[in-house]
């Protein structure tokens, strides 16, 4: 298993030409697809629904593929996504009246299964849930549009969730979602990141392979 994973975010893609800005990014280096959905409810925009997930497998997309849901509620989105071809399927604690169930939900559908925690979200439900998750994204900034700036403590927040993950002694990705760029992804990663999606920072440069090596040029330090 690699220790760093890069997950562009294709919230910042080319929507005209999502299956070749995909395959590009790939091509580049990418190890996962960040697939960012938003409805209109949960956060204020409104991006992709289970078809564009289908549509990259159509056009020949077999890299891994990791949801994160910002959609309330999540339990059909659940079913149509594993459907569409997800692999992992991430949703926030406070969007789902019955977290567990929900969690549950994503394995019986053979995906892995995240959690995510918008930046002012405590820790606290960890505990009762750690066994059963296979992914913690925490976000730095909130949810809804990419391009925005890290929000400076999180940085602690990750320390912390790394601490939870040791004890736990379970194999748990931590994912940072949110202004991830190659000048603070090696401080994120020292906090205790192991994966980092990366929208803007990578789709607004000419040549995402010069990003990506940079990216891993700085977690290599
Ligand atoms: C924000 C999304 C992110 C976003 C990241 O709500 O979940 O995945 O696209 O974009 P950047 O990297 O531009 O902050
Ligand atoms: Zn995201």
């Amino acid at each position: 298993m690699k220790k760093f994973l890069i997950a562009p975010s294709i919230l910042s893609a080319d929507f005209a030409r999502l299956g070749e800005d995909t395959q590009k990014v790939l091509e580049c280096g990418a190890d996962v697809i960040h697939f960012d959905v938003m409805d209109n409810h949960y956060v204020p925009n409104l991006t992709m629904g289970p078809m564009f997930c289908k549509g990259l497998r159509d056009y020949g997309i077999s890299a891994p593929i990791d949801v994160h849901l910002m959609a309330s509620p999540v339990d059909e989105l659940i079913l149509s996504f594993a459907k569409a071809g997800a692999n992992n399927i991430s949703i926030h604690v406070d969007s789902t009246r019955h977290l567990d169930r929900s969690i549950q939900l994503i394995k019986e559908q053979g995906c892995t299964a995240g959690i995510v925690l918008n930046p002012a979200v405590s820790l606290d439900c960890l505990e009762y849930i750690i066994d059963k998750i296979d992914l913690i994204l925490i976000m730095s900034v909130n949810p809804g549009f990419g391009g925005q700036s890290f929000i400076p403590y999180i940085l602690k927040k990750i320390t912390q969730t790394r601490e939870l993950i040791n004890k736990s002694g379970r194999n748990i990705r931590l994912e940072v979602d949110g202004g991830v760029k190659i000048e603070n992804i090696a401080e994120i990663a020292k906090a205790g990141a192991d994966m980092f999606v990366a929208g803007s920072a990578i789709f607004s440069q000419p040549n995402y392979q010069v990003v990506i090596d940079a990216m891993r040029k700085q977690l290599a330090t």
